[in-house]
């Protein structure tokens, strides 16, 4: 019998809802025929936004969504996305796939497909290859409710009212893609751009400067004290790759135990990585004012057989959903620290909550994970622990538990193990226990939906579950996730 242990008095910091937030990049699948079909389709929509995938979305309260980029985000020019569709420029999206860009889903569309969902939108500036008056225009256009240029420019394409804009991004992996800068230089250039970046009336931005990749704790040390002053938060990206190795990341089905443990290994180095970053932030900003948004994260294979390798297609089993479960506990217990976080990416991009095929739509096991983590979304972090063993290299059981505003008790509890089930007793001090229930999502680890059988996998009521004498009972089954509720 495993132990977990919840101190209900034990409240911590709020758990951000927008730590289940979402990425969308002009890649692939992900806007095209991925969220965004056109009003023209016979694809059900409204406004050209596909309606299963927005109703989908709704469900899990997708909280906040990250657009156009990414690497796509330094080469995007925001006015080839506005006016009349026939007019916008056609191009090539040379980071991705070598395809043509046709620009019909800019800002409009991203901020109409916000809308639809009820998120908040998170844009992302071009600070690579555009220029300070270029992303100072776009902030304008979007949230000056005056009379100006950029003002006018928007009610001439048919919006009169300034939308309302809090996320913005300056620059996406300035380090790499974005420009291939030194951390200092970037940081110059952040504290430049960001001035220009100017707050509207009632709109304030909430701006964000770009951080490091995965252990680069040298660009966090130099650029925090530069930027912490002119900043809201730095952002973090890291991919789960197996053995991290790039050129071997293997299949994402049909895959070997080693390869299963070796992913959700990968997946784990997440909680160093956010303590490390954190600890130097705490050496610049020990009063948590500068947040830590992980914008980019989740699992990262081959690309499926046939497919364009430029478009990062790959499929979803419950191996991806044992590594979402672990990461966004990690993301959970540092929510002190951690304000966002954005999947890579919503749909038909690498580790995709939705994939879609024509008018077929398929939620992977990954979605359902948001599905059943959503109920910590603005709780109270609780203090609790948990009994482990090492299984392929990693804690067998990871788990996180909240408070919502109704005194409600929720644990998310994964058992990593692929094969083991594991008998749990859950202590909750500090509260009276009435009753128990919950939801699990279990599988074989390669498991996973697809277009004729979408419904492989799904939550499904914890039937092995029982209270006695304050306790909780539960079984979770090899590679299983459940949410248990706790009243
Ligand atoms: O998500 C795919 C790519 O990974 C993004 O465009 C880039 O920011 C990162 O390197």
């Amino acid at each position: 019998m495993r132990k977990i242990i919840v101190n209900a008095l034990d409240k911590r910091s709020r758990i951000n809802r927008n730590i289940y937030g979402n990425f969308s990049e002009h890649l692939g699948r992900c806007i095209y025929n991925g969220l965004y079909v056109g009003e023209g389709s016979s694809i059900p929509n409204i406004n050209g936004m596909r309606t299963d995938v927005v109703e989908a979305l709704k469900h899990i309260k997708l909280p906040v969504l990250r657009w156009p980029g990414g690497c796509f985000a330094d080469e995007y020019h925001w006015k080839d996305g506005i006016g009349p569709k026939a007019g916008r420029k056609r191009m090539v999206n040379t980071h991705w796939g070598g395809v043509i860009e046709d620009n019909s889903f800019g800002t409009h569309e991203f901020l109409e497909f916000c809308r639809q969902v009820g998120c908040e939108p998170y844009i992302n500036g071009n600070l690579g290859s555009g220029t300070v008056q270029e992303m100072s225009e776009w902030v304008e256009y979007m949230t000056f409710g005056g009379e100006s240029p950029m003002a006018r420019l928007r009610e001439e394409n048919g919006r009169k009212e300034p939308w309302r804009i809090k996320y913005f991004g300056v620059g996406n992996e300035s380090w790499g893609c974005g420009g291939n800068m030194q951390a200092e230089y970037y940081a110059h250039e952040y504290r430049r751009y960001q001035t220009y970046c100017r707050d509207y009336g009632e709109n304030k931005l909430y701006r964000i400067a770009c951080g490091p990749y995965t252990d680069d704790y040298d660009w966090t040390e130099k650029i925090m004290p530069m930027v912490k002053d002119f900043a809201d938060a730095i952002t973090m990206h890291y991919y789960a790759v197996p053995k991290g190795k790039w050129d071997q990341k293997g299949p994402a089905t049909g895959f070997t135990r080693e390869a299963y443990y070796a992913t959700l290994q990968a997946a784990a180095y997440m909680e160093e990585l956010v303590t490390k970053h954190g600890q130097i932030m705490d050496k610049y900003d020990p009063e948590h004012k500068v947040g830590l948004i992980v914008d980019e994260w989740g699992t990262w294979y081959d690309v499926e057989p046939g497919t364009n390798p430029g478009f990062l297609y790959q499929q979803n089993t419950m191996r991806d959903a044992m590594a979402a479960a672990l990461t966004l506990n990690i993301f959970n217990s540092h929510c002190d620290r951690v304000v966002m976080a954005n999947i890579a990416q919503m749909v038909n991009v690498l580790q995709a909550v939705i994939l879609t095929e024509g008018d077929k739509m398929v939620l992977t096991p990954t979605y359902h994970v948001f599905d059943l983590y959503k109920c910590h979304q603005d709780a109270r972090l609780l203090g609790s622990f948990a009994e482990t063993e090492d299984v392929g290299g990693v804690a067998d059981l990871s788990i996180s538990a909240s408070m919502d505003s109704e005194g409600t008790v929720h644990v998310t509890a994964a058992n990593l193990d692929a094969d083991r089930r594991l008998e749990i007793e859950l202590e909750a001090s500090g509260m009276r226990v009435n009753s128990a229930a919950g939801r699990i999502l279990a599988g074989n680890m390669g498991a996973f939906n697809d277009f004729d059988h979408p419904k492989n996998l799904e939550p499904a009521v914890l039937e092995d579950i029982a209270t006695a004498g304050g306790r909780v009972r539960f079984m979770l089954p090899g590679c299983s996730v459940a949410e248990i509720t706790v009243r």
